[in-house]
């Protein structure tokens, strides 16, 4: 039994936290992430083969398949602080999420994520951007092989291992009915897991909100 300050409390301490909406239901966090200025936007996330998905997103280039540990919206200046993943629906899904507390990494790993630097190709031209994000007095990292190349030797060295380092640090979530996980976007990456050996989870279908803020932690 989790209340809403056991899953921010959890969060905060560990870089995430499961819960089911029998406990949290998801409005109750929702608007607590709002009582803190955060903005709620909402995505529904669903399996996708490669030539129904959109331009530029990790379905077009992995379709069906897993997806590699990531940031959400690693592109954007500033990420999203928090994203909640939710399973809404009354039905269990096989195939889970991988979630990785970057503070469970290597050190050295960890230093070259801080130190690594990216090139970012915009409709305006490259930029680049920092792995390390420092705003407002918080900070945390961004982490995405697809659509950020690397631009210093930090960021090829850990482009090198860190899937591997990620994937063994990294805690599985797994679909129950009306359950969820919070996850702070700045301190945790994650990734889809492969496909279910036994057909495709097409039916699989996850919903994301994301809180965009300056960054804050909340706390009630
Ligand atoms: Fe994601």
């Amino acid at each position: 039994m989790k209340s809403l300050h056991d899953v921010l409390y959890t969060t905060h301490q560990t870089g995430y936290c499961q819960f089911s909406f029998i406990d949290l239901p998801i409005e109750v966090l929702l608007n607590a992430l709002r009582r803190s200025n955060y903005r709620i936007t909402t995505t529904d996330l669903q399996v996708k083969f490669k030539e129904n998905a959109r331009q530029l997103s990790l379905s077009k280039k992995y379709g069906t398949g897993r997806f590699p540990f990531h940031t959400d919206f690693a592109f954007r200046a500033i990420p999203p602080r928090y994203i909640a993943l939710c399973n809404p629906y009354s039905t269990s899904f096989e195939r889970g999420t991988s979630v990785c507390y970057i503070q469970n990494l290597p050190a050295k790993l960890r230093e070259d994520i801080r130190r690594s630097i990216w090139d970012l190709m915009t409709a305006s031209g490259r930029c680049v951007i920092d792995g390390h994000i420092l705003f407002a007095m918080n900070e945390g990292y961004r982490w995405d092989c697809d659509f950020l190349q690397p631009a210093n030797k930090y960021a090829i060295e850990a482009r090198g291992h860190a899937e591997a380092d990620m994937g063994a640090a990294s805690e599985i979530v797994r679909w129950k009915p009306q359950s969820a996980v919070l996850i702070d976007n700045w301190k945790c990456t994650h990734a889809r897991m492969d496909a279910p050996e036994l057909g495709l989870d097409s039916n699989r279908k996850l919903m994301r909100y994301e809180a965009w803020g300056d960054g804050r932690m909340v706390t009630r």
